[in-house]
């Protein structure tokens, strides 16, 4: 057989077997046998050193048309199992058009911090409290100075702060709205205070960087320990729907004197100790105190006429209680299969 011959028969071979395959992988392969560099064309190609100039002429163009011919099949092959595969799946897939569509869920909901906010504000202003608010972005002042916690105080470590470049601060705890409140109020008067706190915190199942207080001050004549005591108890009572058990041991904060730290017995653990509560059974939630008297006096009130209790709630760890949750993470993630269980 002539070169020429072998190549129109490699043609010939080439148009049967490729017209015939029907997925792209195949195709690719296959076409290799015929025009890839080890393919017959190519091979044929390679023998034309022996050939005169004008047969070498001849073959070389045959070759490159034949080559180009094959190129033409493989394109107008590849459509033709494309436009197969289109159609097969059309074939085997049923679409059911009147099949009533599920309507993605468009109601909000209240986040369950917002929604144990709201139930402490009922809670309180039935006691006859007002609600007041603060800034987020605070003085030194506020948030320390005014509260007893002088400029090398120790116990400004326990807060760890971000500051701003302007000199002001996140407010480390919603008892700068105390000072506030000492300020533009005239005494006697009770206030709870809700709002957003920051610290510059190491992150674990129960702390945040961001979280949420709330604060109540009473001042008036005659304030003592035991107002104090029973509104922490009426509190947790109407929470928790359900007598829980708490423990007051002394607290040190140094805009409170006397200072107390009430901790509840860890509800995900009914106290056996888990990764909440330490391992410890017991979680703080509650410090509280006798307002200090240099507090009332940076306020402008006489500590001779005047008294008063003072407490701070960490709302997350509320809500963590209330529903036991074993990661405070939950609560600022924007999960929402986690927040669609507070539907209310
Ligand atoms: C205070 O912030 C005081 N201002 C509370 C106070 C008010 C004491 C009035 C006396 C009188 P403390 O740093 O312990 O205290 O925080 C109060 C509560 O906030 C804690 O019991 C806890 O429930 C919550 N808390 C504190 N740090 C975090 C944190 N990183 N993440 C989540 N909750 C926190």
């Amino acid at each position: 057989m002539s070169l020429i011959q072998e190549i129109e028969s490699i043609y010939d071979e080439a148009v049967l077997e490729l017209s015939k395959l029907n997925s792209e992988e195949e195709l690719d392969t296959k076409k290799n046998l015929y025009v890839g560099k080890k393919g017959k064309l190519t091979q044929i190609l390679k023998t034309m050193g022996s050939l005169t100039v004008d047969e070498r002429k001849t073959l070389g163009k045959l070759a490159n048309e034949t080559q180009e011919k094959i190129d033409n099949l493989v394109a107008s092959q590849r459509i033709k199992i494309k436009d197969y595969f289109y159609e097969n799946t059309l074939k085997n897939e049923f679409f059911d058009t009147l099949r009533p569509i599920q309507e993605p869920s468009l109601n909000g909901t209240l986040h369950p911090l917002t929604q144990i906010q709201y139930e402490i504000e009922a809670i309180f202003t039935s006691m006859g409290f007002s609600i007041m608010d603060g800034p987020e972005v605070e003085t030194d002042y506020n948030n320390f100075e005014a509260l007893n916690f002088k400029a090398d105080h120790p116990a400004r470590d326990t807060q760890d702060t971000f500051y701003t470049t302007d000199g002001k601060l996140l407010r480390t705890h919603t008892s700068a709205i105390q000072v506030r409140a000492l300020r533009n109020l005239k005494p006697p008067f009770r206030i709870i205070a809700p709002g957003r706190v920051f610290r510059y915190e190491e992150v674990d199942a129960s702390h945040e960087t961001t979280f949420y207080q709330v604060e109540g001050m009473v001042v008036g004549k005659d304030i003592s320990i035991a107002n104090l005591i029973y509104t922490m108890e009426t509190l947790l009572s109407e929470i928790f729907q359900k007598k829980v058990k708490t423990r007051l041991r002394p607290g040190y904060f140094p805009f409170v004197e006397p200072g107390f730290e009430l901790d509840i017995q860890c509800l995900v653990c009914g106290g056996k100790g888990c990764s909440v509560c330490k391992h410890s059974g017991w979680l703080e939630l509650l410090p509280c105190g006798l307002v200090h008297p240099n507090v009332l006096e940076s306020g402008g009130l006489d500590p001779k006429e005047w008294t008063g209790f003072a407490f701070g709630l960490g709302l997350d760890r509320l809500v963590m209680m209330r529903y036991g949750i074993h990661d405070i993470r939950y609560l600022h993630s924007g999960n929402l299969r986690f927040l669609k269980q507070f539907q209310s």
